[in-house]
């Protein structure tokens, strides 16, 4: 299915990088066991690590229990001991069985953590730099990619690579040594398309404009690109531009030759924290949207916040209702970060999400806050009004119905009654939900909830938000 979906999130990194406390948090997120295998060694041993690694044989033994460890399903969260890719073995396993992340923390900041522990190789502060010199290679050598927390564990895990300015070195980025097809938004190829043809160099065999934003997603683009495209079954596509670019160039990723592998490089505040994220491609129906599309994972996301600087105000806006959802699912006002901080913490937020749950069974419907009512009045509006701003009501809705105050929505969003006819979205509503009228609600900040609501009570709420 995708990076890490399968497979252990493994943590590597030196003593006093925080593999243990991250590796827990990460866990919760990711809804996984958690290995911390210096624990599962005392365990297993009936002995504390340091006894073990006075006696002489503690390599031995982590070797041991590290393959094991990455041996057994289900996929799991496995904190390595700092000095366990010193074993060749250990260094396959990981290659072999898990996405491997190196938790990374200054030199000095690890000295200040473990300074005056009991463990053996944290007595001498020279001695302890100097191994960290000597094993720094190694880390570099057996990551798939490096972080220094736990969003940045949760971001790699699932190869979604956050760096402002990172579209000059897409090239090195993209895994892969195949050709790649460049499927770009026309206006987002206008500003920022000769900068990632520059960047994916010599790889690059050819280049697909898509009409501008929703326009992509039909069955005529994706098969005028299907008939374009010439990428072997090794090829990669590339989609450049905001959620209706990645939504169609990987549905189209996803079918052409029954599916070759793809990058996300969204361009809107939108794709960034939301459309990018999760593996959902699709395509529009006249029956409604995203009707057609199917789950295919990005081999890489790639998140430069530096692409937004050219995004329109009102992008932006449809934007900032996303990370307004996400930071009350959060329950932390991630929409005062500065926005590559927001961006980042966002992006985490749904990957966790995704990654616990990729096939959107269960735990992933939470990010529905709001739109459920969204979704109705956009389609009594017949699409025009634009998803932003149905979300800024859909989210003001469900704060009201969960009987919190809607202050952030009202200044942050402004949302505005929608000029719709109230029986048509409440039609729309009802077919949203199939005649289940469940409903993502808050019980609290960061506390969302699945319930149900009588008819009338979603009704009421729907018509508050619906003007005249
Ligand atoms: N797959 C998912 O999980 C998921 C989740 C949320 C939304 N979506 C989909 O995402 C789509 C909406 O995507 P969106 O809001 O990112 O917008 P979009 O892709 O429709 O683009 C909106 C407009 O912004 C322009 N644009 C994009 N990047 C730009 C940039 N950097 N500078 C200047 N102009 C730029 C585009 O040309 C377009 O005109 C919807 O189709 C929605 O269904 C998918």
């Amino acid at each position: 299915l995708g990076p890490a979906l399968d497979s252990h999130v493994a943590l590597i990194g030196f003593m006093g990088a925080g593999k243990s406390t991250v590796g827990a948090e990460v866990a919760r997120r990711l809804g996984r066991p958690f290995v911390d295998l210096d624990r599962t060694i005392e365990e297993g041993e009936g002995s504390a690590v340091k006894e073990l690694f006075e006696d002489g044989d503690f390599r031995l033994l982590e070797q041991t229990y590290a393959s094991r460890a990455l041996a057994t399903r289900p996929p799991a969260v496995v904190a390595l001991g700092g000095g366990a890719i010193e074993s060749p073995t250990v260094r396959r396993d990981l290659q072999r069985f898990a996405r491997t992340v190196w938790l990374q923390a200054h030199v000095d900041v690890a000295w200040a953590r473990v300074e005056g522990s009991d463990r053996p190789l944290a007595r001498d502060q020279a001695e302890f730099r100097e191994l960290y010199e000597k094993r720094r290679p190694l880390y570099a050598q057996s990551a798939d990619a490096a972080a220094e927390d736990g969003d940045g564990v949760v971001l790699a895990a699932a190869a979604v690579h956050f760096e402002a300015g990172a579209l000059q070195s897409l090239g090195d980025l993209v895994p892969g040594s195949g050709p790649l097809a460049l499927v770009a938004d026309a206006r987002v190829a206008g500003i920022h398309g000769a900068d990632a043809q520059l960047a994916l160099g010599d790889r690059l065999q050819s280049i697909h404009e898509l009409p501008p934003g929703e326009q992509a997603k039909t069955i005529a683009v994706c098969r005028r690109l299907w008939s374009e495209l010439e990428l072997p079954r090794d090829g990669t596509v590339v989609a450049l531009g905001g959620g209706s670019t990645t939504d169609a160039g990987g549905f189209v990723a996803a079918t052409f030759l029954r599916g070759v592998p793809w990058v996300a490089l969204p361009t809107t505040l939108v794709g960034q924290v939301d459309a990018a994220i999760g593996g959902k491609t699709g395509l529009d129906l006249e029956q409604g949207k995203n009707l057609v599309g199917a789950f295919h994972w990005p081999v890489l996301t790639l998140l430069d916040p530096a692409l937004l600087r050219t995004l329109p105000e009102d992008e932006l806006a449809a934007g900032l209702a996303e990370v307004v959802k996400t930071g009350l699912l959060a329950g932390e006002p991630l929409w005062e970060l500065p926005l590559p901080e927001r961006v980042r913490r966002c992006a985490a937020f749904k990957t966790a999400l995704c990654l616990r749950d990729p096939l959107d069974h269960g735990p992933r419907n939470v990010l529905n806050l709001g739109h459920t009512f969204a979704h109705a009045l956009e389609a009594a509006s017949g699409y025009t009004l634009p998803h932003g701003r149905a979300v800024a009501l859909g989210l003001a809705a469900a704060l009201r119905l969960s009987g919190m105050p809607t202050d952030v929505v009202d200044e942050l969003l402004r949302p505005e009654p929608a000029r719709v006819d109230r029986d048509d979205a409440w039609a729309a509503l009802k077919r949203d939900k199939k005649g289940e009228g469940v409903f993502v609600l808050l019980e609290g900040s960061g506390r969302p909830v699945m319930t149900t609501l009588p008819d009338d009570d979603a009704r009421r709420a729907l018509d508050t938000l619906i003007a005249g």
